[in-house]
């Protein structure tokens, strides 16, 4: 046994990070079109003023103080205004994932390229016109796109005008957003994502919620406090779970063969130490990033909900419709980015909500030079978590090495790391296959041709198999220029992953 003939390989990309052309086309302003690069160190943030001009800054994962708004700054870099230009470039990068023998190609929708405000009655048909002439030519090469319909993106004005989704309309508004996708693209598109790592639980930047925590005078529905504004977070979620599903349901209407995934960002977690504490602190860690693929996929709040939410002092709103449409609408198969894997420590819990990213280092393994470890066996455990728990097909939709490529004169970059990562990572998947039979439809790697990256805002931070010349403030003329692991790639795909040397 190895890959299924029909295996999907290919890479992935998001509208933020990668299209450019922010003002091109009718399109709208989203949150993150305010937010400024930044470093390993320094945070990307967002400048917000009042009506009386104050100022405040605030970082990703935060929640805008009630009564500012998001601005642009002079003198400040933007990286999604021009991104590394796909808007322009998408001919070019299209006919290289060929050349690498993708199958496929996971792209995002800009929303505000469609809505460009969010809550429009009618789409803006040059936005969708856009991405007609990259699905065909997706299609021309036979590469099957992977659609995600919202990935860390939020129109500026839902966020402004109804405190993004923390409103229930945000439901409606998504809703009208999937469905302009599903009936444009029903003969197009079999493969979708309703929502990028899902599990994540962004502030203002992907959530687009306002809290009153560093105080500006009160208001209902704001949180005054860290907790509050956690408990915010979950509610917005929850918001977002309803859509998803409705998506789902109206999706399958429109084509019942249509495949429709959730996504989370379930890189993995270990206890450090074998002591009880930290095996069930671990335990208790993972079921917060598990906790909504667990509804997505079995369609029920989990029996556990409960003590996250009184961890928070958070009591969930439901509508009485609402556990009926998390039942009847689960998903087709879970998608999931998978980076890393960190070590729960009881001493230092640092514990969070999303995705198991942020506990302490393992001491057993390489770190990237983003400090992020290098672990390809957790991969292999990490599916067999999955495909145990759910049952269900699973998607490899971003995996990857962030790091710093040099440009040799002769114009050639040798980037055996990149190589050495992706290796050993698709070795225990392959493993995960092939030995433990666990039903995998795909893998994608993260920010095929380069992107900036959306934890940091640099652009040296790269993943890809193609090179863009762009720095960190924006400045290179964006040539696209093949890497060793681009040859290397195209092995793998030609071989259906036997040949990985
Ligand atoms: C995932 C996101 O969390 O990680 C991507 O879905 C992101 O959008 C990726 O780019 C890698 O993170 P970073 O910070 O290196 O870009």
């Amino acid at each position: 046994m190895s890959f299924p003939k029909n295996f999907l390989w290919g890479g992935a990309t998001a509208a933020n990070q990668y299209e450019g052309g922010w003002q091109e086309g009718g399109r709208g302003i989203a949150v993150h079109d305010l937010m400024t690069d930044g470093t390993k160190d320094e945070p990307r943030r967002i400048y917000c003023q009042n009506d009386q001009g104050d100022e405040v800054t605030i970082q990703q994962g935060e929640c805008i103080p009630f009564g500012y708004r998001g601005i642009l700054k002079e003198g400040y870099y933007y990286p999604s205004h021009q991104a590394t230009d796909f808007y322009h470039h998408y001919k070019e990068d299209i006919a290289l994932m060929s050349e690498m023998g993708f199958k496929t190609y996971r792209l995002s929708i800009s929303w505000t390229r469609i809505f460009p405000n969010g809550d429009d009655e009618e789409p803006n048909e040059e936005g969708l016109r856009f991405y007609d002439q990259v699905i065909n030519e997706l299609r021309k090469y036979n590469i099957e796109p992977l659609v995600t319909i919202l990935h860390f993106d939020m129109p500026l004005h839902l966020a402004t005008k109804y405190g993004g989704w923390k409103d229930r309309r945000l439901i409606d508004f998504y809703l009208r957003f999937a469905r302009t996708l599903f009936e444009r693209w029903k003969d197009k598109v079999t493969y979708w994502i309703t929502v990028n790592e899902i599990n994540v639980l962004g502030g203002y930047w992907t959530l687009g919620l306002a809290s009153n925590h560093r105080k500006t005078g009160t208001h209902s529905n704001q949180g005054e406090t860290p907790l509050e504004d956690a408990g915010i977070k979950l509610q917005s979620i929850h918001y977002m779970l309803v859509a998803s599903a409705l998506a789902n349901k109206m999706a399958r209407k429109i084509n019942p063969n249509f495949m429709l995934g959730t996504m989370c960002a379930l890189s993995g977690i270990y206890p450090a130490t074998c002591h009880p504490d930290d095996v069930f602190g671990a335990y208790e860690f993972r079921r917060k990033a598990l906790l909504y693929s667990d509804v997505t996929m079995r369609g029920y709040y989990p029996n556990y909900a409960q003590a996250i939410f009184d961890e928070y002092n958070f009591h969930l709103e439901m509508e009485p419709e609402d556990e009926k449409i998390l039942r009847e609408n689960t998903s087709d198969y879970l998608a999931f980015s998978y980076y890393r894997t960190t070590a729960f420590d009881r001493n230092s819990p640092n514990t969070t909500t999303t995705g198991g990213q942020q506990a302490s280092p393992n001491p057993y393994l390489k770190k990237t030079p983003w400090g992020w470890p290098i672990d390809p066996e957790g991969l292999r455990f990490v599916l067999n978590e999955l495909y145990d728990r759910y049952q269900k097909p699973l998607f490899i939709v971003e995996n990857g090495m962030g790091n710093i490529d040099v440009v040799e004169e002769d114009g050639s970059i040798h980037d055996d790391y990149r190589i050495a990562y992706l290796r050993d990572h698709i070795k225990e998947m392959k493993k995960a296959v092939e030995i433990d039979h666990v039903n995998l439809l795909g893998y994608t790697t993260w920010g095929c041709i380069d992107i900036v990256s959306a934890g940091t805002g640099e652009m040296k931070k790269r993943y890809g198999f193609v090179y863009v010349d762009l720095d960190d403030k924006g400045n290179g003329s964006l040539k696209r220029m093949k890497k060793d692991s681009f040859y290397w790639y195209k092995k793998v795909i030609e071989s259906n992953g036997e040949i990985l040397e």
